[in-house]
C-alpha cells in the first residue's frame, strides 16, 4: 500500500514510498560517481560509434566520419611489406653470392627462400634437413664434399648437376674394375682390404699391404695416393669414414666390381635466383667452406 515518501527516521535515507505491515521501503541510489561513469561510457560509444565504421545497414554499413578502416590499413601494410620484399629478392638477383652471405638482410630472406625450395626439390633425396640418404645421397650438412663446398661449387652442381645429359654436368666415372676383367676377385678382396685400412679397420695386414699396390696402380689418379679423393672428378675421400654407398668390405668390393654412378638432375628449370637461394641455404647447413 503505497504511502507518502518522507525521511527515515533511523538512517537518515528518504523511503520509496512502499509500505508492507509496517516494514517501509527505503530508496538507496547508487553513489553518483558510478552513476557518471555509467552515463560517460554511453556518450563514449555513441561518440566512437559516430566516428569509426559501426551499424549495419541492409547494404553496407555506417562508414564513420573519419572513414577509418583497418582493413585498408592492413592491405597497406601488406603492399608496403610485399615492397620491400621485391626490392630485397631485387638485391639478391644481383648480388654475389658473397655478398648475400655477408650481408645479414639478404642472408635471412635467401635462408628462408632456399629452405622452402630445397623442401621442394631436394628433400626427397638428400633428406628434410639435408642430412642424406643411404644408397649414395651425400649429406650437404657435414663438411665432407665430393664436388666441393664453397658458395660458387655448390652452385655450379645445383645448377647443372651430377652425371647427367646436361651439357655443363658434372661428369666422371670410375671404372667397373670387376666386370671389365681389369682386377680378380682376389686382388679386388685385397684393394677393398687396403681401402679399410685408409679409415683403421683391416684385419688382414697381409691382404691390406698387397691391396697397396693394387691401389696404387689402379686407384690413385682418382682418389690420390694417400685416398683422399680428387674433387676435379667427385672422387671421394676414401678416409673420412663417411660413405655414399657403405663401407663395410662387401660394399667396398661391390663398387670396385661394378662401379656406382649417383646422378643428380640439372635444376636449370629453376630460376637464377632460387638455385643462389639454394646454394647459400645448403651452404649454411653446416659445412658450407
Ligand atoms: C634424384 C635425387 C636427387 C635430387 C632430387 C637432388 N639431388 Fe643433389 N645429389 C644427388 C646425388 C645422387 C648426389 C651425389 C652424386 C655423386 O655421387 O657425385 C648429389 C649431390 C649433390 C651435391 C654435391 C655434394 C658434394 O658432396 O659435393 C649438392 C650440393 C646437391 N646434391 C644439392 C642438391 C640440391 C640443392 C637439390 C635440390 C635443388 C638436389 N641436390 C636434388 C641426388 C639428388
Ligand atoms: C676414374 C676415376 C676413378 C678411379 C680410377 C677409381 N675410382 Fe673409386 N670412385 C670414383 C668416383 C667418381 C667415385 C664416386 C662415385 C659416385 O659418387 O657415385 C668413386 C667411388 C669409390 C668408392 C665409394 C666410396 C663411398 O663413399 O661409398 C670406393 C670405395 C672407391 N671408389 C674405391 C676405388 C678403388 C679401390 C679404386 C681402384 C681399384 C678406384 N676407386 C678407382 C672414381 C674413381
Amino acid at each position: 500500500m503505497p504511502t507518502k515518501i518522507e525521511k527515515d527516521a533511523v538512517s537518515g535515507t528518504m523511503t520509496t514510498g512502499h509500505e508492507w505491515d509496517g516494514v517501509k521501503e527505503l530508496n538507496t541510489p547508487l553513489p553518483s560517481w558510478w552513476v557518471y561513469t555509467f552515463y560517460a561510457t554511453i556518450a563514449w560509444a555513441a561518440v566512437i560509434m559516430l566516428l569509426y565504421p559501426s551499424v549495419p545497414a541492409l547494404s553496407g554499413y555506417w562508414k564513420g566520419l573519419i572513414g577509418y578502416s583497418a582493413r585498408e590499413e592492413v592491405m597497406q601494410d601488406m603492399a608496403t611489406a610485399r615492397q620491400a620484399r621485391a626490392a630485397t629478392f631485387q638485391r639478391i638477383e644481383t648480388a654475389s653470392l658473397a655478398d648475400i652471405r655477408r650481408n645479414p638482410e639478404l642472408f635471412t630472406v635467401a635462408l628462408a627462400g632456399g629452405k622452402a625450395a630445397f623442401g621442394e626439390n631436394c628433400a626427397a633425396c638428400h633428406g628434410a634437413g639435408g642430412q642424406g640418404a643411404k644408397g649414395g645421397f651425400p649429406s650437404l650438412a657435414d663438411d665432407t664434399w665430393l664436388w666441393g663446398g664453397s658458395l660458387s661449387d655448390i652452385q655450379q652442381t645445383i645448377q647443372y648437376g651430377i652425371r647427367n645429359t646436361h651439357a655443363e654436368s658434372r661428369q666422371s666415372a670410375m671404372p667397373k674394375f670387376g666386370i671389365d676383367g681389369v682386377l680378380t676377385n682376389a686382388q679386388i678382396s685385397d684393394v677393398a682390404e687396403f681401402v679399410l685400412s685408409l679409415s683403421r679397420r683391416s684385419t688382414d695386414a697381409a691382404s691390406a699391404t698387397r691391396g697397396a699396390a693394387v691401389f696404387a696402380e689402379n686407384c690413385v689418379s682418382c682418389h690420390q695416393e694417400n685416398g683422399t679423393g680428387n674433387r676435379e672428378l667427385g672422387a671421394p675421400n676414401l678416409t673420412t669414414g663417411i660413405w655414399l654407398y657403405g663401407g663395410d668390405k662387401a660394399s667396398i668390393m661391390e663398387t670396385v666390381r661394378a662401379s656406382r654412378s649417383g646422378n643428380m638432375p640439372a635444376w636449370v628449370e629453376l630460376d637464377p635466383m632460387t638455385i643462389k637461394m639454394l646454394a647459400v641455404y645448403v651452404h649454411a647447413l653446416g659445412g658450407g667452406e
